[in-house]
């Protein structure tokens, strides 16, 4: 057996000594030829390797270098020096992989920058900020399952690859196994036949488990979806990726009030978690952000800290309010009459843009804010129509920082009404007949809703840019590693 070694989280919280252990890990840094401060990824706390003198050979002793990745054994023992309280006084050091010193990059003195980062991304899980923000995604998607567990929900494996459209948005990515050199069967008019491609029809990426969740939704009462989805639209922002991760909860016997309750209490407690359980990680996180805030001009800082935002959304009840009375309040807001939103508010029934949304959320309430019963013209086909004709029964959750984190609403149970909606958008029965039979065959109404994990760990994370809240990003024009 090969792995008998102790995690360093572990031997740091447990404050114990007086025993030996074996750890492995990276050197981050080497003092003096004595002192390796030595990260496993358990915790950006480093355990302190203690080498005696004379103990190892000169050659031995060159290969301890940044990034080198080593196994020690020793005694665990209280530390003299001031930053621990224990280290580890070696007996025996090994090199497990050795780091070409000369071109890590990992060994800057200078803080790297995000950016910089990002083109090393198979690197960057190494530093301190990428560890606290991949333990927090972590924790995140572990409390998700739980969340829902513990209320008795069924976790539904929707498909990733999809003949549907769910959000008709048009922005799909294809899948084919049809040859791209123009070799591909095609129609008497010259169209590409499908029915010669592997799936016998046109198929895509999926945007969104949506639609089968709430076939299964009808016969288990309460499902949920957490699985990538895939949007092609050429949105280069801090909010959008081609590849993210969707969490989509879809329950029989719930209106858009139990909808928007349980999507409160959601993201409410996950966020209390990250904060029982990621205490260390957002404390680094926040430290990180207040340095980064100094650096701004002052009236363009946040007045709240990390820790302090994720208390307050914690503690404190999200607005809510209907579109309708968020277009009155963007349409007489200052903001509106002196111009200065990119796109002025002018009547009812255009969409909010993302400045919009922040506008409410960071200057207006100043905390989340649920806006409810959206024009139907702006919203997917399978909202539910409320009676004045007009509004459908959408709710999207807005975030300070962030602007939109879920989207959802109480979905069309009455089959005409469906079917009314779908032949204004164009939308051919034919393609969904599977969803229109759960309307004939004991509907019932239900709601659910999809929250954006990334944006999620963006939120809580305090993360500027999502690109470096997922591992690997997927966005215009990068698709490395
Ligand atoms: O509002 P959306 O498009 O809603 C749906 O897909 C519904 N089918 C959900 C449902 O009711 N079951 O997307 C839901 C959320 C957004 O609020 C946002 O947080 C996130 O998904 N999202 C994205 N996150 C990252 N990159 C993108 N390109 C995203 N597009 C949407
Ligand atoms: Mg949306």
């Amino acid at each position: 057996m090969f792995n008998t070694r102790t995690r360093i989280r572990e031997m740091l919280g447990a404050e114990r000594t007086g025993y030996e252990a074996t750890v492995m890990g990276w050197v981050r840094s080497f003092r003096n030829n004595q002192f390796i401060a030595l990260n496993d990824g358990s915790t950006n706390n480093n355990i302190q390797v203690v080498i005696a003198l004379g103990m190892l050979d000169e050659i031995t002793l060159k290969r301890i270098t940044t990034g080198a990745c080593i196994k020690a054994i020793g005694e665990v023992i209280p530390s003299m020096g001031k930053g621990q309280k224990l280290e580890l006084k070696a007996t025996s050091v090994e090199i497990l992989g050795d780091c070409d010193a000369e071109n890590f990059p990992l060994q800057l003195k200078n803080r790297p920058s995000l950016e910089y980062l990002r083109e090393i991304a198979h690197l960057r899980f190494r530093t301190n900020t990428f560890g606290a923000v991949f333990r927090i995604r972590h924790a995140l998607a572990f409390a998700i399952h739980k969340f829902f567990n513990d209320k008795g929900f069924v976790y539904l494996h929707t498909p990733v690859i999809t003949a549907s459209d769910a959000e008709g948005a048009g922005e799909m990515f294809k899948v084919t196994a049809l040859p791209l050199d123009g070799s591909a069967p095609k129609n008497e008019d010259g169209s590409i036949n499908f029915r010669e491609d592997f799936f016998g029809r046109p198929t895509n990426l999926t945007v969104s488990g949506q639609l089968e969740g709430e076939l299964a939704a009808m016969a288990l009462s309460d499902i949920y979806t957490f699985g990538p989805t895939f949007r092609a639209e050429n949105s280069n922002t801090t909010r959008h990726l081609a590849e993210f991760w969707m969490i989509e909860p879809e329950m029989a016997f719930y209106d858009l009030e139990d909808n928007m309750n349980l999507a409160e209490e959601f993201i409410r407690y996950l966020i209390r978690y990250a904060l029982d359980n990621n205490t260390e990680d957002l404390a680094f996180l926040a430290q990180r952000l207040d340095e980064e805030e100094k650096q701004k001009p002052l009236t363009e800082r946040s007045e709240m800290g990390l820790m302090e935002k994720l208390d307050f959304v914690v503690n404190n009840n999200f607005e809510r309010l209907t579109y309708t009375d968020a277009i009155t309040i963007l349409m007489e807001s200052n903001h509106n009459k002196k111009k200065k939103f990119q796109y002025p508010i002018e009547a009812w029934g255009v969409d909010l843009q993302s400045e919009h949304e922040r506008y409410l959320v960071e200057k207006h309430f100043k905390k989340p804010v649920i806006l409810t019963n959206y024009p139907a013209a702006i919203k997917a086909f399978y909202m539910r129509q409320n009676d004045d004709g007009k509004t459908v029964a959408a709710m999207d959750i807005l975030a300070p920082g962030i602007g939109e984190i879920v989207g959802g609403s109480q979905r069309e149970e009455r089959l005409d009404k469906l079917l009314g909606r779908m032949e204004e958008m164009h939308i051919p029965r034919e393609d969904l007949w599977w969803y229109l039979d759960t309307r004939r065959f004991g509907a019932c109404p239900h709601a659910g809703f999809g929250l954006g994990f990334e944006r999620l760990v963006q939120f809580v994370t305090g993360m500027g840019n999502i690109r470096d809240v997922i591992p690997f990003p997927r966005y215009p024009k990068s698709a490395d590693f």
